[in-house]
This record gives structure tokens, sequence and C-alpha cells, in this order.
């Protein structure tokens, strides 16, 4: 058996050390380790973005990036960018242009999206459309979804 390793992280704010496997993924360790259960795990190998997390700043795939890659880094994922109402008007927009359906997609659509508004004061519908192209929803056929983003990038 390969030797668990010890990594420090601070995970939406706090600090934390944990024992981990060294082939254990991001995703994997915030869901099973820190009960953080919004990232959510779709295809596994980077295609869908339902495990979009952020990671000193940056958006990454949870399921491409493994727990001991993360020592040392600040992730943040839906739940704190939500404690923190960093998220407030894109959820309100979603909510109100009923941008998901069985919201399995939805904790990846928002980091994306709040990754497009951090880079961009206005964004048109072509470039949110790119912006979001790696996160799959298999349900609202997504012109609701860019809608909701429109709304809040360009005011
Ligand atoms: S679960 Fe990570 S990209 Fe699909
Ligand atoms: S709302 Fe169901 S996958 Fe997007």
């Amino acid at each position: 058996m390969e030797q668990a390793h010890d990594i420090t992280l601070t995970v939406n704010g706090t600090q934390i050390t944990r024992r981990v496997e060294p082939r254990q993924h991001l995703v994997d360790f915030l869901r099973e380790e820190l009960g953080l259960t919004g990232s959510h795990l779709g295809c596994e190998h980077g295609v869908c973005g339902a495990c979009t997390v952020r990671v000193n700043g940056e958006i990454v795939r949870g399921c491409l990036m493994l727990a001991v890659q993360a020592n040392g880094c600040s992730v943040d994922t839906i739940e704190g960018l939500t404690d923190s109402k960093e998220l407030a008007p894109l959820q309100k927009a979603f909510h109100e242009r009923n941008a998901l359906q069985c919201g399995f997609c939805t904790p990846g659509m928002l980091m994306a999206a709040q990754d497009l508004l951090k880079q961009k004061k206005k964004a048109s519908r072509e470039e949110i459309r790119e912006h979001i192209s790696g996160n799959y929803c298999r349900c609202t056929g997504y012109q609701a979804i860019v809608d909701a983003i429109e709304e809040v990038i360009n005011g």
C-alpha cells in the first residue's frame, strides 16, 4: 500500500491538516473527508465541469487534481463562496430565470460563471457560452443559464 501523506491547506478560509492517500482526488477529499458535497462528481475525467473548485484563485477540475497537490493551497468550494455571499447575485439570477433543473451541474456552472465575472466587466453571449463551454448541463439547453449570467455581468 502506498504511503499516506499529511497535507495542510486552507479550505473556505479555514486551515486544516489531514492524512490523505496519495491517489485521492481533490474533489473526493472535499466530499468524503470534509463533507463538502456541493462539488459534484460526474465524468471523473475532466470533461463535465461538475467538480469545479477554486484553487489559489483559479478554477480547476477537482477530479483532475490530487488532494496532495493542494498541500499549501487555498481552496474555495461552492459552500464557501455561498457563505461569503460572493455568488449571491448569480444564485439569485439562476433562481429567478430557472437556470437549473436537476441542479447537478449548477455548482460547477456558478463557479465558472463567477470566474468570468472576475475577469470581465461585460461579456457577449458568445463569450459567456465560450467561458462555460467546459461545464455540461443535461437539462436546461443552456439558454436560461446564459440569460442569468448575462443579466449579472452586463447589469
Ligand atoms: S467530474 Fe470532473 S470534470 Fe467531470
Ligand atoms: S440542471 Fe441538470 S445538469 Fe444542469
